[in-house]
């Protein structure tokens, strides 16, 4: 474990004594340096690199070999965030063994300190095959982006007394299963904070309201680097589409008028030098062929 590096006790601690845990997604090696620098807890290297970073319209296509080069560009960059491999969709939902085998390559080939996986139901097997491996799982309920055709879309989960105690139940035997820590996405505030407190370990909301023990984000939403309609649960911190849009364009622009490149971005020569080369550069270039 690097020095300095936050410990999953850490993250017990902070949720008995009510301090919040920060966790967002980082997906490179720049964006999880600013985020270490910010003081972010936690470093999801999350599948929705398969919408924000690599172009798909789902987190499905996503595979492991992507997601271990995300991991690793990552944990090189970060000493003090604990990193978690994103399980991708294929890579746990076959069988106990499949899931063991792929979370050892998080840890091994990506260096992650932890895995997410999503779901219930057979992720509960999956969970305590993983962790009976000896890495930590975090799981995740709720809306679960990799089934979402399964709950009917993009929606929020656990809106009936009915599906919210199956929410509950499903969050009771995640930590059972021995994850460390929960993702509950979308899901009504109520339910949020019901889970949150019937839990011994540490839920992180996403869209699940402030009563959660810690929140993430995906750093292209909260940049403002994703445009368009966002989900209710977007706050956009900054506009980073814009700036870097006006930038490149002003780039453009300055290169086709010529004021790009000037004076001070260019090198110099010896004068003398120059005038040597000057005066027969060219033919004893073509003379040194
Ligand atoms: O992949 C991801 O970014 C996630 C978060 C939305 C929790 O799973």
């Amino acid at each position: 474990m690097k020095p300095g590096k936050l410990t999953l006790s850490d993250l017990a601690e902070m949720k008995s004594r009510g301090h919040k845990i920060v966790m967002v997604t980082a997906y490179d090696a720049p964006g999880a340096r600013l985020a270490e620098e910010a003081g972010i807890d936690i470093l999801l290297v999350g599948d929705t690199a398969g919408m924000v970073v690599l172009g798909h319209d789902s987190t499905v296509p996503v595979t492991m070999d992507e997601m271990l080069f995300l991991t690793r560009t990552v944990v090189r960059a970060v000493d003090r965030p604990i990193v978690v491999g994103d399980m991708p969709f294929g890579s746990y939902n076959v069988s106990d063994e499949d899931a063991v085998r792929n979370a050892v390559r998080f840890v091994k080939e990506g260096g992650a300190d932890v895995v997410k996986l999503e779901g219930a139901g057979p992720s509960l097997s999956r969970a305590t095959a993983i962790v009976a491996a000896g890495i930590p799982v975090m799981g995740h309920v709720g809306l679960t982006p990799q089934t979402e055709t399964m709950l009917g879309g993009f929606k929020t989960q656990g809106r009936t007394a009915a599906k919210a105690r199956r929410l509950l139940s499903d969050a009771l035997a995640l930590e059972a299963a021995g994850c460390f820590s929960i993702v509950l996405e979308a899901v009504p505030t109520p339910v949020a904070a019901r889970i949150t407190e019937a839990l011994t370990v540490p839920t992180i909301g996403i869209g699940a309201g402030a009563e959660c023990d810690g929140q993430v984000l995906v750093y292209h939403d909260l940049l403002g680097l994703t445009e368009g309609r966002a989900p209710r649960f977007v706050k956009r911190y900054a506009n980073l589409a814009e700036e870097i849009r006006h930038a490149l364009g002003t780039y453009a622009s300055e290169v086709r008028d010529g004021t790009y490149p000037a004076q001070e971005h260019t090198y110099a020569m010896p004068e003398d030098e120059l005038e040597l080369f000057s005066a027969d550069g060219v033919e004893q270039a073509h003379r040194e062929r």
